[in-house]
């Protein structure tokens, strides 16, 4: 009796752990960024992984990591390759190691506004190029939206000589280097999370930004004059590994894409809305001047930093280039 008890209790187990061991773990996607989460990209970062949590419960969990807390801008590329982050969304001058194409909307004065970046985006040639990392490993599932970037800096910047000998943060994008060179000035390429500690102690004299990054990353508490220039985009572009996102069950990444394509135009939608709000709450707080242009002194920054689209046209392919301009009709 006492051996069949304990035969009973045996299957019982083993027919319990089996069961357990059926259940699958759900699949962990980390999507990591450098900047605040109130911002364009965190927004959309966040609604990700709620729409995740809605329509892939018990099947997928998105982990969120903001402000460059689990990569940022010097190793989240080869994190993402070496599998150990699956989501990023850096800004497209950020991909200059793995295709030179991206650089086109670095070139100064391209676009004229958000609506011309949207209508070469979702072009032909601005959907080709979200493709065009494929060989690298890297797989492209959309453009999203900041905004345009304007000059802060401890000195007034009015004009393109007052930039002369002023050392300026940049992205890792040449195009970008060469925009300051074309007005003098000294770029500096460093990551985005040590940009407010080079700006406070003056390592620095000036940076370039859109608004948003600009408030939650309190840069205005340490820079005297924000210039209005509204020189170029600043959008990034979400990534994933082709080996992490094409080695998905294809239902589950029809459903994953589904809920990128409406995070993504929420995020759109947010960062027209952010431009506005946190200009104003920069220009509430006093604690930077706003420096507007005159059409005359804009122009002035147009001629001197448009030469640089002609260093750059081989790089970024002409017919790409001819196009962007076109997208401002
Ligand atoms: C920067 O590095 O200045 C920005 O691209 C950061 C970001 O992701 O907005």
């Amino acid at each position: 009796m006492l051996k069949l008890k304990a035969i009973l209790a045996f299957v019982v187990t083993a027919v319990f752990l089996c069961a357990a061991s059926a259940i699958a773990a759900p699949i962990v996607i980390k999507f990591s960024h450098v900047v605040a989460e109130d911002t364009p990209k965190g927004i959309m970062a966040n609604k990700f992984r709620d729409l995740v949590a809605e329509r892939l419960a018990g099947k997928v969990v998105v982990e969120v990591y903001p402000n460059s807390q689990l990569f940022g801008d010097t190793n989240e590329m080869e994190a993402l390759l070496l599998g150990d982050v699956h989501l990023i969304a850096p800004a497209l001058a950020k991909f200059q190691k793995y295709t030179p194409l991206l650089q086109i909307y670095d070139l100064p004065f391209l676009f004229k506004d958000m609506a011309a970046v949207d209508k070469f985006q979702q072009g032909p040639h601005g959907q080709a190029m979200i493709h065009s990392m494929k060989d690298k490993g890297i797989i492209g599932l959309g453009y999203l939206h900041n905004g345009f970037k304007v000059l802060s800096a401890s000195d007034p910047i009015r004009l393109p000589s007052d930039a002369k000998n002023k050392k300026f943060r940049i992205m890792t994008s040449d195009v970008l280097a060469a925009q300051f060179e074309a007005v003098g000035a000294m770029p500096i390429k460093k990551p985005f999370s040590e940009v407010f500690t080079l700006l406070q102690t003056k390592a620095i004299d000036g940076a370039e930004n859109p608004w948003s990054n600009l408030y939650s990353q309190k840069f205005y508490e340490v820079q005297s004059y924000i210039t209005e220039s509204n020189h170029g985009v600043l959008d990034y572009l979400v990534v994933s590994s082709s080996e992490f996102w094409e080695g998905l069950p294809a239902d589950i990444r029809t459903v994953l894409e589904g809920c990128l394509k409406e995070s993504i135009a929420l995020g759109n939608k947010v960062s027209a809305q952010k431009d506005l709000e946190d200009k104003q709450k920069i220009i509430d707080s006093k604690r930077s001047q706003l420096i507007t242009l005159t059409p005359e002194e804009r122009q002035a920054w147009v001629e001197a930093m448009k030469p640089v689209w002609k260093k750059f046209e081989e790089a970024v392919g002409k017919e790409n280039l001819a196009a962007a301009i076109a997208a401002n009709n």
